[in-house]
């Protein structure tokens, strides 16, 4: 029969983070056992990247128990069972295994049922794709209460001898809890890729390559931090604005700044190109916890609560970037 109308199905309004978790493996690495493998310095790190100590999950710990233990706690924050969940996404590039997703295995490990699951592969941008896409699932009534995990363990594909990765990376987990809102709670999302600039951070080497026995040196990420320095400063600041915006705020109305935690020296000239007033509450995560890619800005949102430094109702401007290379930017109500 032609000409008939499917069911459509109408979701909630508004979208909103109800509930934040983080969890951070318990080793605490410092730069010094960092310099260990290569020629640099405690002094070098600190003042290049502003880490000053990162965590590394143990052998055994794999990105599924991170994210299940920051699951936990942003479900116990949203005040929501795991049973209750529709969805459940996983934004990681370090979950060693092709298939299944990450997600599949979550929503298992969480006693969550059987809710939609799978993985979202946008680096360091993860969580803000992540966050746009669930806002979306839920306004197009594909699902009522998401699960939104970054998770990665980047000791697990970073070389520690390389001089130009080993000091950055850290591993951790970021969750947030999403459902429906009466009000507007999370922002449009201005995302965009640059695959003209792969090769600014990517694997070394294929599987192929490696399964081949081209190379019996486990794959790991390579970057050419100057350029992912420049791009982020120079093109990435502009995404920022777009979000504010999009959002109908000027820079003035927020109250946080959470940018992907890739490097202090970035936040630092973020801050000065969006030209962000000193009432502005920004993340610095990076100090304690490294680069952590998609968990970094849930990881950060999570301390600044624990901390009292932001609050509930709070406008935050969060900004995700990295290898793709990807962007993703919007404005949220903290929790
Ligand atoms: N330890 C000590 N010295 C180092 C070093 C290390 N690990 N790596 C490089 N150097 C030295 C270089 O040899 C060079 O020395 P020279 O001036 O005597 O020749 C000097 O430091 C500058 O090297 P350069 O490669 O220009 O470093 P940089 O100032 O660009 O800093 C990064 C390197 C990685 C810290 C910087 O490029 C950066 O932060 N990039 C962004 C990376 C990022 O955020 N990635 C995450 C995206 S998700």
């Amino acid at each position: 029969m032609t000409g008939m109308a499917l069911a459509p199905r109408a979701g909630a309004q508004y979208a909103r983070i109800l509930g934040i978790g983080a969890y951070r493996p318990s080793r605490v690495v410092t730069n010094d056992e960092i310099c260990e493998h290569i020629d640099s310095s405690d002094e070098w790190i600190r003042e290049r990247t502003g880490i000053i100590t990162r965590h590394f999950a143990d052998e055994d710990e794999s990105v599924v128990d991170m994210a299940a233990a920051a699951a936990e706690k942003a479900l116990a924050a949203a005040g929501i069972s795991a049973d209750q969940l529709d969805a459940v996404v996983v934004c990681t590039v370090t979950h060693l295994l092709q298939t299944p997703s990450a997600a599949a295995e979550l929503a298992f490990k969480l006693g969550a049922g059987t809710p939609a699951a799978f993985d979202i592969s946008a680096a360091c941008a993860g969580f803000s794709y992540g966050l746009a896409i669930a806002q979306d699932l839920i306004r197009g009534g594909s699902a009522t209460r998401v699960l939104l995990v970054g998770v990665e363990k980047l000791s697990d594909i970073t070389d520690p001898t390389d001089r130009g990765t080993a000091f950055i990376f850290g591993d951790g987990a970021g969750a947030a809890v999403i459902g429906p809102s009466d009000t507007p709670a999370i922002g449009p999302v201005v995302w965009g890729s640059d695959g003209a600039q792969t090769e600014a951070i990517i694997q070394d080497v294929t599987w192929r390559v490696f399964r081949n026995g081209a190379t019996h040196k486990f794959p790991s990420l390579r970057m050419n931090g100057q350029q992912v320095f420049r791009w982020a400063v120079y093109e990435i600041a502009k995404v920022a604005r777009e979000a504010l915006d999009s959002a109908g705020i000027g820079a003035d109305d927020l109250d946080v700044f959470i940018p992907h935690q890739a490097n202090m020296r970035i936040t630092d000239a973020m801050i000065k190109q969006l030209g962000l007033p000193e009432s502005v509450v920004v993340a610095r995560d990076i100090a304690e916890t490294g680069n952590t890619s998609a968990a970094s800005i849930p990881l950060a949102m999570g301390r600044m609560l624990e901390e009292g430094q932001i609050k509930s109702g709070d406008l935050a401007l969060l900004i995700g970037f990295g290898a793709g290379l990807v962007y993703s930017a919007q404005v949220v109500v903290v929790p």
